[in-house]
């Protein structure tokens, strides 16, 4: 009897081996924005590869839109294994490093070439390594673009924007940023951002084209200011201690499954943001474009901000961020 039972136990757990390395393992990817935008693209595009790389090895479940964790959550629910890879925002990971503030500085990087050289280069590819022993792992930069601002007036001069309440990211630079013009900044979640303008609760805020064309932010905002004062752009980060527990042809399909995605992010993060500039130039809401002096006046009136985080973020890499505007590799 005691045979028999044993027997039929070690039947029972082979059977549940045999099926728990027949079943796929089930990758998560949350994030914030639209499917419609750059990242919300290249997550559906790592979805594909690597369902492609690996059949019925790997199952990538997509949530695009905050439906599964918003900003406050996404980065506790990855170190807690409740979903395997996000793409925040730069500016969102000021509590588990201070080096990626670079990314923040105002008018740092003259355009998203030049934000591209510097991730390339050996310092950016070191950032995506600044979190490990917070247990996260970088494992590539898609690109979104350059920030516009808006408000329910025009914005051309930085007398313009004194007294407004901005919307700003999660990130101690930018709340610096528009404290510097004499604004008060007002840190919210990205799915909060619509309503709080609807309200008034902000009068203004800072995104890329194509993340305020597909929130729909012309509708709550009548002016627009093409100042491309500062970058979004994300790292792809996942588990340090689930990924490195991978099986390593897992781990090589997943790889290269993310540098595919990461061509599409970039290839196609300029076209989303110069046709969602386009939709919001035909909608009610104005643009505004800058005369080279106001330009000129934004980024004086914004400057000073470097000089206040330069300790955390390190003066070496501000040194190759800037670098990388004259086309020299950092
Ligand atoms: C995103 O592009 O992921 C959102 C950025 C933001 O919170 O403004």
């Amino acid at each position: 009897m005691n045979k028999f039972i044993l027997a039929a136990a070690s039947v029972a757990a082979l059977a549940f081996a045999g099926s728990a390395s027949a079943d796929p393992i089930v990758v998560k990817f949350s994030h914030v924005v639209a499917e419609h935008t750059p990242k919300g693209q290249a997550a559906l595009k790592f979805k594909e590869e690597a369902e492609k790389l690996l059949p019925g090895k790997v199952k990538v479940e997509v949530y695009p839109s905050s439906q599964l964790y918003g900003d406050g959550k996404e980065m506790e629910a990855l170190a807690l294994g409740d979903v395997q890879f996000i793409a925040p925002s730069l500016s969102k990971f000021d509590k588990y490093t201070k080096k990626l503030q670079v990314f923040d500085l105002p008018f740092l990087f003259d355009n998203i070439e030049a934000v591209d050289r510097f991730q390339h280069g050996p310092e950016g590819q070191k950032l995506l390594h600044a979190m490990e022993s917070k247990g996260f792992l970088g494992l590539a930069y898609w690109h979104n673009g350059m920030k516009e601002l808006s408000a329910k007036k025009p914005l051309l001069v930085p007398t313009d924007a004194k007294g407004l309440k901005f919307r700003v990211q999660a990130s101690d630079v930018l709340a610096a940023q528009f404290q510097q013009l004499g604004a008060n900044p007002q840190k919210l979640a990205f799915a909060e951002v619509y309503q709080a303008l609807q309200l008034g609760t902000v009068d203004g805020q800072e995104n890329t084209w194509s993340n305020c064309f597909s929130q729909k932010y012309q509708e709550v905002q009548s002016d627009f200011t093409a100042t491309e004062h500062g970058v979004i752009d994300y790292m792809v980060v996942t588990n340090t201690g689930w990924w490195n527990k991978l099986p390593k042809d897992i781990q090589a399909g997943l790889k290269k499954a993310m540098e595919e995605a990461t061509k599409v992010n970039n290839d196609v993060a300029g076209k989303l943001n110069s046709d969602a500039r386009k939709k919001i130039e035909a909608s009610q809401a104005k643009v505004h474009e800058l005369t080279a002096a106001q330009r000129q006046e934004w980024k004086k009136a914004m400057e000073p901000v470097w000089a206040k985080f330069e300790g955390g973020i390190g003066k070496d890499l501000i040194e190759a961020a800037k670098k990388s505007n004259s086309g020299g590799k950092s």
